[in-house]
């Protein structure tokens, strides 16, 4: 099996007024090509800053970091975006969908960022958005569905465009259990069936306790959890 992601000696401080934050400290890392791992850790420990290095929307001070085998550090900062744009889907706890679309444009907008062609997103987005149980919502905005609705929506939106890595950032953050078993249950089967590599960030025990791969953040370093 091939290495999705691999992590050496990462680093990563913020330079304030006074004292340097470290929060990431020579941090290792290998997750596996078509597993689920997670990272845990008390608030604050770092593990949205590592999830962000890894997804490349933010850089580490130092160390290297492959993903997919490409090592990401000396890219050029479009080469980054390529390779994000077709590698990488995110899933986050806001979902952050985009008010002034409609759920099918949403979930459409990463594969017209790939510039693939209107018919072609449109339906991609249908498909995703069936499969995680929305055919029936696809002209609504997102302040005209329900929470649960928007997470799963935020999902597809991940799903779609072939992306081989999900980075999910409390992705039951905001849900209640019903709806966090549900959403839980509907990524664990899409999982199954697209063998995407997934890593998330959780403080859900009862999420995590369905991860395979579970790490613990701690002064920088991860731990695997015992
Ligand atoms: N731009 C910044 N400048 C200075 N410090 C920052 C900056 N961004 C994050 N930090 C600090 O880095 C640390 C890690 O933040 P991060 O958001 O990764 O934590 P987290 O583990 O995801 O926490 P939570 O579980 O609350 O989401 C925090 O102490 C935070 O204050
Ligand atoms: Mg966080």
């Amino acid at each position: 099996m091939e290495n999705m992601i691999e992590i050496k000696n990462l680093c990563k401080e913020y330079r304030g007024e006074g004292e340097t934050v470290h929060v990431l400290e020579n941090l290792d890392m290998i997750v596996k090509d078509g597993t689920i791992s997670s990272v845990e850790g008390a608030s604050g420990v770092g593990k949205s800053t590592l999830l962000n290095i890894i997804g490349t929307i933010d850089s580490a001070t130092s160390g290297q970091l492959h993903i997919g085998g490409q090592e990401v550090s000396s890219m050029s900062s479009s080469s980054q975006e390529s390779m994000r744009a077709h590698m990488i889907g995110f899933i986050f706890q806001h979902h952050y969908l985009l008010p002034d679309f409609t759920v099918l444009e949403n979930v459409m907008m990463p594969m017209m960022i790939q510039r693939r062609p209107t018919s072609y997103c449109r339906e991609e987005a249908m498909k995703a958005l069936t499969q995680v149980g929305l055919e029936h919502r696809f002209q609504h905005y997102p302040s005209q569905i329900s929470g649960g609705e928007m997470a799963r929506s935020g999902v597809a939106r991940a799903l779609v465009g072939g992306h081989k890595l999900i980075l999910a950032d409390e992705p039951t953050g905001n849900l209640d259990k019903n709806n966090s078993d549900r959403l839980a249950d509907l990524i664990w089967q899409l999982q199954s069936e697209l063998k995407f590599t997934l890593l998330i960030v959780t403080h859900d025990r009862d999420l995590a306790e369905r991860v395979p791969f579970r790490y613990r953040l701690v002064a920088g370093k991860l731990q695997p959890f015992s």
